[in-house]
């Protein structure tokens, strides 16, 4: 790693504008270093260890086990997470303030990763809308009501990239694209931070995981990631990055080893690239016992020496190992660490707590009125929104909109399940307070309207046919004018620690769609999931496919809003669905190769192919249908050439050729014709939503700076090239319209 820290040197002062420090932060580190003046050394480390509390005892799977109160008494402890009860937080925040020797108030960190009461679609499902705004505003709704809660952190954004649904945890992050990435990355560090942290509608986001921890070998979670270093500068490292220049406080070390050091272990990731290089300033936390399972990992002896290769890695905070506070006196006693390094680490953390105003007032999070906050009436009106956004119309051969006064056969396990609706990290969401599918078509149909069965069983614990279930199944369809059938996967299949090597819908619920299909009504597949999926068997049987996700507390309305035909799907991917699992990873901006596919859609040898199914995905990256047609035409490059420095101007005709109003995401690819390396076929470099009214016509124009066009060369450096590049507007990365223009 040596040679990469002296090249990153020569990277950061020709990259990275560091945001100078603001006189806030620098207030904040003036506070911290006097304090640490009066620490002892166990009170510094005590500053270092987060713990969890569980029926009254600290535990960590490190093995630490001590009774908190006295911990939180002797300043032992800096940090907890996962409280999910204010007086509960309250309560230890007294302990801490009123009864250890210098005060210091401690921070709770909890996984508000997609809504704290009011559930978001899961972070996959929201990219989708590509709403940058309402990305943002779901965070600032997040944040209010966890800082209401007493919770001032939050472990997210995940910006981790990923192209492998088999691993279960793409259900958290933004999708395949860095572009896209890292503006969702941003959008939601500035929905929770705000513009000032210490406001009590606002909470310290944490970039998580740091790095690369989407690129598991074989998608399976925690495992090994390796790749170049230019592709991990390309495609993974941007969300973090524009995470970190959006003032994000605080970064998680990830789970996994990265070109062969654990992350949480490695001062290149988390020294010399993230705060030499990106100008980071807040503090990191490890992930959870990340620290102690560098044992495992095989690169430290014991607990002790798991604590030197962090704490000399530069990360500051211990989640749940117990390592730091068990060994850090000795260590330094030692000479293994210097104590000036340790005062480092203490600085970064006392002054994030200093920032969020807990010295100021360490109850000051606790103080609204919950019932004002939680479940506001506009906020729950706004998640509606946002899940419709969300929801992508994969198929459709005419059957939605429904008709008014449509006879309605409601069947399968995730039409009527409040929980699974909610999908995984679901905060501090009641399931009570869920709108399932069932009683918001109910509500819009008439329960009359409405036959419902769930016919099979589908979670963590029960699955398979319910005994009688298809035959209900298929009375029920019968007896209606078209079949609703909500299949998947369940809320517990997302997120951590559920990775998949078969992503197509389970064999039993297959084999309901195939029952029902028998009766000849037409078939809408409400398709629930937290990853992208293989699913040609259900696109070729059904009329419809709607893409509902893990859609939040309010994942009914929304389907409601849609099916009738109030809200005009507008969804596009943000992950491409693989036609075969076998494809993976498949992703739009792969490279050429020297012997390309001659076509994506057919199986072919000698090339970049297979001889048995096609290249291309079942749907690729940025598609979405409409009730309405939108016809792209008119692409003009209004900068045939441009400077470097200077922006690339691109204009695009959108017309809504169909009868009815609706959105469309517009979205700019461009590609390097000749670069110094390999470049991707195309590279998203620009999207805007718009809306349009039947027979409506507008000029998108697309402003590219040619900085926007850099990547990362084989010295290292940042920048773009001169000469040809293509381009092409249009609704998905498949678009055909296609110009060109050249940087002099
Ligand atoms: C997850 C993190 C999460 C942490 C705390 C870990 O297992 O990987 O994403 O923030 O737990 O709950």
């Amino acid at each position: 790693m040596k040679k990469f820290s002296i090249l990153l040197m020569f990277v950061a002062l020709v990259t990275s504008a560091t945001a100078q420090m603001t006189q806030e932060e620098k207030e904040a580190f003036k506070f911290a270093d006097k304090l640490i003046k009066k620490m002892t050394l166990r009170e510094k480390f005590g500053q270092l260890e987060q713990f969890i509390t569980r029926r009254g005892v600290v535990t960590g799977p490190g093995g630490v086990k001590c009774d908190i109160e006295s911990a939180v008494r002797k300043g032992e402890v800096g940090s907890f997470l996962s409280i999910r009860d204010r007086n509960e937080a309250l309560r230890l925040q007294k302990m801490a303030v009123e009864e250890s020797r210098l005060g210091i108030p401690l921070i709770f960190g909890y996984d508000i990763i997609h809504g704290c009461k009011i559930i978001f679609p899961e972070n996959l499902a929201m990219s989708c809308s590509w709403n940058i705004d309402a990305i943002e505003r779901s965070a600032r709704i997040a944040a209010e009501e966890s800082a209401a809660t007493a919770i001032h952190w939050t472990f997210s954004p995940m910006c981790d990239i990923s192209v492998d649904p088999r691993w279960s945890r793409v259900s958290e992050g933004a999708g395949e694209d860095p572009y896209l990435g890292a503006k969702i990355a941003a959008a939601m560090v500035r929905g929770y931070q705000g513009n000032d942290l210490s406001a009590t509608n606002t909470i310290a986001a944490c970039i998580k995981h740091f790095a690369a921890y989407g690129a598991a070998q074989a998608g399976k979670d925690y495992n090994t990631v390796d790749m170049s270093e230019l592709m991990f500068r390309n495609l993974y490292l941007p969300p973090y990055r524009a995470a970190v220049d959006a003032g994000a406080v605080t970064v998680m070390s990830s789970f996994n080893d990265f070109m062969g050091v654990p992350a949480s272990g490695s001062k290149w990731l988390l020294y010399d690239l993230l705060r030499k290089e990106l100008g980071f300033r807040g503090f990191v936390v490890s992930d959870w016992n990340a620290v102690h399972e560098m044992i495992i990992h095989g690169v430290a002896a014991d607990g002790k020496d798991a604590a030197e290769l962090a704490l000399k890695a530069h990360l500051n905070m211990d989640m749940l190992g117990g390592d730091y506070i068990a060994y850090g006196e000795q260590l330094v006693k030692e000479g293994r660490i210097s104590e000036k390094l340790v005062n480092e680490l203490v600085r970064e953390v006392l002054a994030v707590k200093y920032r969020l105003g807990l010295f100021e007032d360490p109850y000051k999070y606790g103080k609204q009125d919950l019932s004002e906050v939680y479940y506001r009436p506009e906020n729950m009106q706004f998640a509606r929104k946002v899940a419709a956004e969300s929801m992508v119309l994969l198929k459709n051969d005419g059957v939605l909109p429904l008709q008014k006064g449509v006879k309605i056969a409601l069947i399968g396990p995730f039409a009527d399940a409040p929980k699974d609706q909610l999908g995984a990290w679901r905060g501090l969401g009641d399931e009570k307070r869920s709108i399932t599918f069932r009683t918001a078509l109910e509500e819009r149909f008439g329960k009359e309207n409405v036959l419902y069965t769930k016919a099979c069983e589908c979670g963590r614990y029960k699955n398979g046919l319910i005994e009688g279930g298809v035959e209900e199944a298929v009375k029920i369809a019968e007896q209606s004018d078209v079949v609703l059938l909500s299949i998947g996967l369940s809320g517990w299949h997302s997120g951590e620690s559920r990775s998949r090597a078969d992503i197509t819908v389970p064999a039993d619920q297959q084999e309901l769609l195939d029952a029902l299909k028998k009766t000849g009504k037409k078939i809408v597949v409400l398709l629930s999931t937290g990853r992208a999926m293989d699913i040609r068997n259900e696109v070729e049987k059904a009329d419809a496919v709607l893409l509902t996700w893990h859609g939040g507390t309010m994942a009914g309305p929304a389907v409601a809003d849609l099916v009738s035909g109030d809200e005009n799907p507008s969804g596009h991917l943000t992950m491409s669905f693989p036609y075969y699992v076998g494809q993976i990873p498949v992703h739009y901006n792969s490279k050429n190769t020297g012997r390309p596919a001659k076509s994506q859609f057919k199986a072919q040898g000698y090339s970049a192919s297979y001889v048995d199914i096609q290249n291309a995905p079942l749907f690729p990256f940025g598609y979405g249908l409409s009730y309405t047609e939108f016809e792209y035409s008119d692409l003009k490059v209004l900068t045939p050439t441009v400077e470097l420095g200077g922006v690339v101007k691109v204009s695009v005709k959108v017309t809504n050729k169909g009868k009815v109003a609706g959105d469309d995401v517009a979205q700019l690819y461009v590609h390097d014709v000749v670069a110094e390396t390999t470049r991707p076929v195309r590279e998203l470099k620009g999207f805007e939503r718009l809306s349009l009214k039947a027979g409506e016509s507008k000029i998108v124009e697309f402003e590219i700076p040619t900085s926007e066009l850099a990547y990362c060369h084989t010295d290292l450096s940042w920048k773009a090239d001169k000469g040809d590049f293509d381009v092409w507007v249009g609704a998905d990365s498949y678009a055909p319209l296609k110009g060109k223009f050249t940087i002099k």
